[in-house]
C-alpha cells in the first residue's frame, strides 16, 4: 500500500496512548484516529458500537494485524486484511459470527442466529446475490461502525426510526427507477392509523415497516398471506374475513384480502362511509341495488342509528353528571353500548346484515335505557331545583320576617325616649 504522506506522526503518538488503557495494542485505531474524513470517522463512531462494547476490534471484521505499526504489514493481505468490505460481501461477513450459535450464545443466550438465512430469502438478499449492490444489505439497515443494540431508540432499526431507514432507498425515485415499483410507501404509511398510533400515541404494538414485511425476510406479503399478516394483530377480523363469501372470490381474483378495502400502507381510520355513499368501498364491485350493495347500505344504516342513539344518550348523561347528578351506573351501561358498536363494526366482516343487526339491536336497547336514566336524572334535578327554590324562598321570607320583628323590638324603646 502507498500514499501515507498526509499522515501526521504527532497524532499517531496520541492515538498510541489511547488503547494502551485497554491492554492490547491496536495499531488500526492508533493510526486511523489521526487520519482524515472516511478514514478516521470509523474510529470515532466505533466508541458507540455494540461490537466495541463486546470487546471486538477493527480486525474482527477487516482482518489484518493490529500488533504492527507498519501499515504495509498491518494492512497486508498476507495478514488476512480484507480492506473496505464490498457491498456484496457484507452479509457473509456479518454471518461469520451471527450465524454461529456457539459464538453468539456466549454473549446472549437466547439470541436468534437466522438473520443471514432469512435475508437470503428476501428480495434484498436475492438481488444482492445476483450482483445488484443497490439492494439493502445488513449495514444499510443497521449502519456500520456505530451499530447499536436493536432495542436502543437511537438504532436505525428501532420501530420509530425504521420507516426513514427504509425510505432512504424506497422513497428515492432515482435509486428505485430501474425496478418500476412505487416509491410512495413511506409517504402513505406516514398518513396511516398505524403511524399515528406508533409515533403520536407511543403504541409500540402498532406496525412499523418490518412488522408486516419481516425483519430480514423483506418481501411483500403474498396475496394469500396478507390477511394473515394483518391478522397477527387483528385476529378477530381475520377470522371473520376468512369465513366470509369474499375470501375465496378475492383469492381467486388475485386480490389481497384486507388491503382491497383498507389499503396496505395508507390504512386510514375506517368509518360508515366505507359501506355506503359516494366513497363506499363496496361500490367498486357491487352496484347500488345489487345484493351486496344493499347489504352494505343496510349495515351502514344500522351502525349509524346505533352511533346516533349512543351519542344522544351519552350527551344527556354528560350534562346530568356535570350538574352533579349520580349517573355512574348509567355511564357504565353506556360503556357497554359503545362496546356493542365496536362489535357491530367487527361484524361487518361477516358481510351479512344479520351479524351486524344483532349487536346493533343490543346496543340500541342499552342506549334507550341509558337515555331514560339520563332523563330521570334531569327530572330529579329539576325537582331538586324547584325544591331548592321553595326552601330558598322560605328562608328569605323567614329572614325578612325576623328582621321586621327585630326592628319593631328595637324601635319601641327608642320612640318612647323621643316622646
Ligand atoms: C500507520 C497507519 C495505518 C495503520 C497501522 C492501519 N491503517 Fe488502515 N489505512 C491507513 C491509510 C493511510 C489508509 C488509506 C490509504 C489507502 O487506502 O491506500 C488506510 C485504509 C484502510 C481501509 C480502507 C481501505 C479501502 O480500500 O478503502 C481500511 C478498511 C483500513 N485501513 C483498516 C485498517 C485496519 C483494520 C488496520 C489494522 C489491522 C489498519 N487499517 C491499520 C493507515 C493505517
Ligand atoms: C462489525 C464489522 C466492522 C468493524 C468492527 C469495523 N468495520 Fe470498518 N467497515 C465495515 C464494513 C461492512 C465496511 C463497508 C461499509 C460500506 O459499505 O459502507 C467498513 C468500511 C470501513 C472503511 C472504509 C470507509 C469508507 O467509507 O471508504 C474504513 C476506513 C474502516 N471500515 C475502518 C475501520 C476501523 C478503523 C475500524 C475499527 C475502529 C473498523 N472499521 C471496524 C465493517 C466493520
Ligand atoms: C431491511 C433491513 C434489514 C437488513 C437488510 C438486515 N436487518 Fe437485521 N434487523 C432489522 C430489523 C428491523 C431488526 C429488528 C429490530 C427490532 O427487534 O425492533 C433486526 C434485528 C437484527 C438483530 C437482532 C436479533 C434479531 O434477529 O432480532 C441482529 C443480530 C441483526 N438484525 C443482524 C443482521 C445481519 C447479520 C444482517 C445481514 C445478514 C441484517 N441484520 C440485515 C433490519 C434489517
Ligand atoms: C466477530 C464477530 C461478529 C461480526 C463479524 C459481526 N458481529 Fe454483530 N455481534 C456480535 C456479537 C458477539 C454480538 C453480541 C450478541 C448480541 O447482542 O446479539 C453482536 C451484536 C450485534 C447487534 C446487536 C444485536 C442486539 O441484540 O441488539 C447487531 C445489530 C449486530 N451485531 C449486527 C452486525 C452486523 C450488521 C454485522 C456485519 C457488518 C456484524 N454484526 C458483524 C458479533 C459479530
Ligand atoms: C439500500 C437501499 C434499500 C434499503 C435501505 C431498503 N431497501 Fe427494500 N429494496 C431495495 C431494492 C433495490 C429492492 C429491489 C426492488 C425490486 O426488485 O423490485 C428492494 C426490494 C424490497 C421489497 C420487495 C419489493 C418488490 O415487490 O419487488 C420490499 C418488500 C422491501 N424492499 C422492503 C424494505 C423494507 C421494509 C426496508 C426497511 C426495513 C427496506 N426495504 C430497505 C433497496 C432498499
Ligand atoms: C400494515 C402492514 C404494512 C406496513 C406497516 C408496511 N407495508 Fe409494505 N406492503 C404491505 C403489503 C400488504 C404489501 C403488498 C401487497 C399488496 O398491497 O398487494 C406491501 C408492499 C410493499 C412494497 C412493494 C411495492 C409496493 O408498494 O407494492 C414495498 C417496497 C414496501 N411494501 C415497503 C414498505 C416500507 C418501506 C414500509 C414502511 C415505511 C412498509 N412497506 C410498511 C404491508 C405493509
Ligand atoms: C403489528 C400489529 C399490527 C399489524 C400487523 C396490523 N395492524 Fe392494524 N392496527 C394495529 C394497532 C395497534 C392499531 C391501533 C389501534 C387503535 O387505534 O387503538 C391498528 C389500527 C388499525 C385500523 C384502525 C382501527 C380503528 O379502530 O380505527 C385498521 C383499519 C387497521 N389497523 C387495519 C390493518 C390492516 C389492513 C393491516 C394489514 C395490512 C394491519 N392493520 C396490520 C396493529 C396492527
Ligand atoms: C370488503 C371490504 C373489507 C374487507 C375485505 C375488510 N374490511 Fe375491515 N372494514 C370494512 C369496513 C366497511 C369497515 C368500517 C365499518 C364502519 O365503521 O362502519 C371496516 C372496519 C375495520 C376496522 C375498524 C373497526 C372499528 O372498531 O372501527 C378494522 C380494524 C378492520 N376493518 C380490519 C380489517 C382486517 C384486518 C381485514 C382483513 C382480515 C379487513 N378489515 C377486511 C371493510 C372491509
Ligand atoms: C373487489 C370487489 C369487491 C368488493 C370491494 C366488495 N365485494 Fe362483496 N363480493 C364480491 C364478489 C365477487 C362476491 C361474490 C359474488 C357471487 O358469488 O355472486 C361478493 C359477495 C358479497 C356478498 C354475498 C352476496 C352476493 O352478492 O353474493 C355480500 C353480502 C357482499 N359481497 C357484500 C359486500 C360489502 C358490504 C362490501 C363493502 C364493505 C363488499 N361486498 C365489497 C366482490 C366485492
Amino acid at each position: 500500500m502507498t500514499g501515507f504522506g498526509s499522515y501526521a506522526p504527532g497524532v499517531f503518538l496520541l492515538g498510541l496512548l489511547l488503547p494502551l488503557q485497554l491492554g492490547a495494542k491496536d495499531s488500526c485505531v492508533e493510526c486511523h484516529a489521526g487520519l482524515e474524513g472516511n478514514l478516521t470517522a470509523p474510529t470515532q463512531a466505533f466508541t458507540s458500537d455494540v461490537h466495541q462494547h463486546r470487546g471486538f476490534r477493527c480486525v474482527d471484521c477487516h482482518g489484518g494485524d493490529a500488533s504492527v505499526d507498519d501499515p504495509d504489514d498491518s494492512m497486508s493481505p498476507r495478514r488476512g486484511f480484507l480492506g473496505k468490505i464490498r457491498r456484496t460481501d457484507v452479509p457473509k461477513l456479518c454471518a461469520r459470527c451471527h450465524s454461529d450459535a456457539g459464538l453468539i450464545h456466549k454473549f446472549r443466550p437466547q439470541q436468534r442466529v437466522d438473520q443471514f438465512a432469512q435475508y437470503q430469502t428476501s428480495v434484498h438478499g436475492k438481488r444482492l446475490v445476483a450482483g445488484d449492490a443497490a439492494a439493502a444489505n445488513c449495514v444499510d439497515c443497521h449502519s456500520v461502525h456505530d451499530i447499536r443494540e436493536v432495542k436502543d431508540s437511537r438504532s436505525p432499526v428501532h420501530p420509530l426510526r425504521l420507516p426513514e431507514t427504509c425510505a432512504r432507498c424506497h422513497a428515492d425515485a432515482a435509486h428505485m427507477a430501474k425496478y418500476k415499483i412505487p416509491t410512495s410507501q413511506f409517504e402513505d404509511y406516514r398518513k396511516s392509523v398505524h403511524w399515528e398510533a406508533l409515533a403520536r400515541r407511543g403504541d409500540l404494538s402498532a406496525p412499523s415497516c418490518a412488522s408486516c414485511h419481516g425483519n430480514h425476510g423483506a418481501t411483500p406479503p403474498q396475496v394469500q398471506s396478507v390477511a394473515a399478516v394483518c391478522g397477527t394483530c387483528h385476529a378477530l377480523f381475520e377470522d371473520l374475513y376468512s369465513k366470509s363469501p369474499h375470501q375465496p372470490v378475492f383469492a381467486g381474483m388475485g386480490l389481497a384480502g384486507c388491503v382491497v378495502c383498507h389499503g396496505n400502507h395508507a390504512v386510514l381510520p375506517p368509518s360508515d362511509a366505507l359501506l355506503a355513499g359516494p366513497s363506499a368501498v363496496c361500490s367498486q364491485c357491487h352496484e347500488e341495488g345489487s345484493a351486496g350493495g344493499k347489504v352494505g347500505a343496510e349495515m351502514a344504516r344500522g351502525i349509524a342509528s346505533l352511533e346516533a342513539a349512543l351519542k344522544r344518550s351519552g350527551d344527556l348523561l354528560g350534562v346530568a353528571k356535570r350538574s352533579g347528578m349520580e349517573v355512574s351506573e348509567a355511564l357504565l351501561q353506556h360503556h357497554e353500548g359503545q362496546e356493542a358498536l365496536i362489535k357491530a363494526r367487527v361484524a361487518v366482516h361477516n358481510f351479512e346484515v344479520q351479524a351486524v343487526n344483532q349487536p346493533v339491536s343490543d346496543g340500541l336497547k342499552i342506549a334507550s335505557q341509558t337515555y331514560e336514566a339520563g332523563q330521570e336524572a334531569m327530572k330529579e334535578r329539576r325537582f331538586r331545583r324547584a325544591g331548592l327554590a321553595v326552601s330558598l324562598l322560605t328562608i328569605v321570607a323567614t329572614m325578612a320576617g325576623l328582621r321586621l320583628a327585630v326592628r319593631s323590638i328595637e324601635g319601641k324603646p327608642k320612640s318612647a325616649a323621643d316622646g
